[in-house]
């Protein structure tokens, strides 16, 4: 993979460890003596009952190998704070009915599950068969993503813990709104760090986020770099600061709190395939940055076996190209930002730069407990790349009047492939974590550069 080298500064003593790629060993340096070594295979075999288990529980630490809080001592005691105010919230009446409340009223959920007839029609076959394909439409959200059902949550949590300033790092833009919104509404002072590359790429989310009253610091480079500077202003401020995660990754209790957060997307679609057709989805598609909208429309069904669960990454420019951010599909095992997890580093541990025309995918890691769903063979996951996005992107705008966000158009592009591998009247949930018209400028700088789209 060629791209520039950065030092994973956030916790700088716990780096990369580095697996094999001819071994099923991982070599592990600079972390506790108890998972010097840890086997793949005896993981996998646990998976089956983590698995079942994983549906219900809460609060979860590890993931078969993957979670973990991997972090200097001095942030435990703030974790372990963290970590008891989210197992209080799950029985704490005044706080969920709260969330309740503002997740409907505020954010306008329940979102739709939308009946995408066009683009069923679309898919079919010459014999008019095809699957049936509906689109969870978490781009009519406050906001216009999924992120704010994540922000909203955090914010309380924040706000309970006595800190009033709250630090986020964005990428696309969308977890920086949803934050700026979230502290907006519970008078919290917010700061959002962003790339100056991010900041190019989505002006209209620099804007919204300041007129929510956000300061936005820009940081020389991408989403990592800012992810980086974020959490070291929240290293530097345990205090007075909550650092807000805008995905599925992070030490424990993030991964697990951000998920729980995020679950409505699927309890919801769980429902409302109920009542349209009386039944489950066949096939549930999500496309995965960090993962936590994917792990949110996921999470509900990980138990029903029958139901397929398909992440899609970003494939950029291609997989061998090496400017892509397959992170599941090209990465190894390592840790990164206080958890263990897939991602993307080279042979000394150095992580690297990802690529992906949308721009929120952009991310070297990946969650953990999507990590373990790959590697216990419960989930699939491919990637599709920045052209197929792109087409996908138009496809949907054209077809069905929604400008889908660059990062759902990935989850959308996959359909070409999955589509005609499914039987006739199949039932297939497409998140579209988000809307489009941030991307609007970069679709038409590269549509006027290629006839093809
Ligand atoms: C609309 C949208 N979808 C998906 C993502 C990817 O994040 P995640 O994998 O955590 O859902 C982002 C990230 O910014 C986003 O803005």
């Amino acid at each position: 993979m060629s791209t520039g080298r950065t030092t994973p500064i956030h916790f700088p003593h716990l780096q990369s460890f580095v697996r094999s790629k001819t071994s099923s060993q991982l070599v592990i340096t600079s972390l506790p003596p108890v998972i010097k070594s840890c086997n793949i295979r005896a993981a996998a075999k646990q998976s089956a009952g983590l698995i079942s288990s994983l549906q219900t529980a809460v609060n979860v630490k590890y993931f078969g190998k993957h979670g973990g809080k991997y972090v200097p001592e001095t942030l435990i005691s703030c974790l372990s704070e963290l970590e008891a105010r989210v197992n209080s919230i799950s029985n704490d009446a005044k706080f969920q009915k709260e969330l309740g409340d503002t997740l409907r009223d505020y954010v306008g959920r329940e979102t739709p599950l939308y009946f995408a007839e066009r683009l069923t029609e679309h898919y079919k076959n010459a014999d008019g068969e095809g699957p049936l394909i509906y689109l969870k439409r978490e781009d009519l959200n406050h906001g216009g993503s999924h992120k704010i059902n994540n922000a909203i949550g955090q914010a309380m949590i924040a706000r309970e813990m006595g800190r009033r300033r709250v630090v986020a790092a964005t990428g696309a833009g969308q977890h920086g709104v949803a934050t700026a919104a979230a502290c907006a509404r519970l008078s919290l002072q917010c700061v959002v760090y962003m790339g100056t590359h991010d900041m190019k790429r989505q002006p209209s989310n620099v804007l919204h986020m300041k007129l929510l009253g956000a300061e936005v610091k820009a940081i020389e480079g991408s989403f990592k770099d800012a992810s980086s500077e974020a959490i070291r202003d929240w290293v530097g401020n345990l205090e007075t600061t909550f650092y807000l995660s805008g995905t599925v990754v992070g030490p424990h209790p993030c991964p697990a709190m951000v998920r729980n957060f995020q679950s409505v997307i699927g309890k919801e679609t769980r429902r409302q395939a109920l009542e349209k057709w009386g039944g489950k989805p066949d096939v549930l598609v999500a496309c995965v940055g960090g993962g936590s909208n994917a792990m949110g429309l996921f999470h509900e069904f990980v138990g029903d076996e029958e139901v397929r669960l398909i992440g899609v990454e970003a494939g950029g420019l291609g997989l061998d190209s090496g400017r892509h951010s397959a992170t599941l599909a090209m990465g190894d095992v390592g840790v990164y930002q206080g958890t263990m997890s897939y991602l993307l580093h080279d042979d000394e541990g150095q992580i690297l730069n990802p690529h992906s025309i949308g721009v929120g995918l952009e991310y070297p890691g990946v969650g953990p407990e999507l990590s373990f769903l790959k590697d216990s063979g419960r989930a699939e996951f491919y990637s599709v790349t920045d052209q197929e996005a792109l087409e996908a992107y138009r496809r949907l705008s054209l077809l069905e009047g929604i400008i889908p966000a660059l990062e759902a158009s990935h989850a959308l592009a996959y359909l070409d492939i999955l589509c005609p591998t499914l039987t006739h009247g199949s039932k297939v949930v497409v998140n579209c974590s988000g809307r489009g018209e941030k991307d609007a400028i970069t679709f038409i700088k590269y549509a006027s550069h290629d006839q093809s789209i």
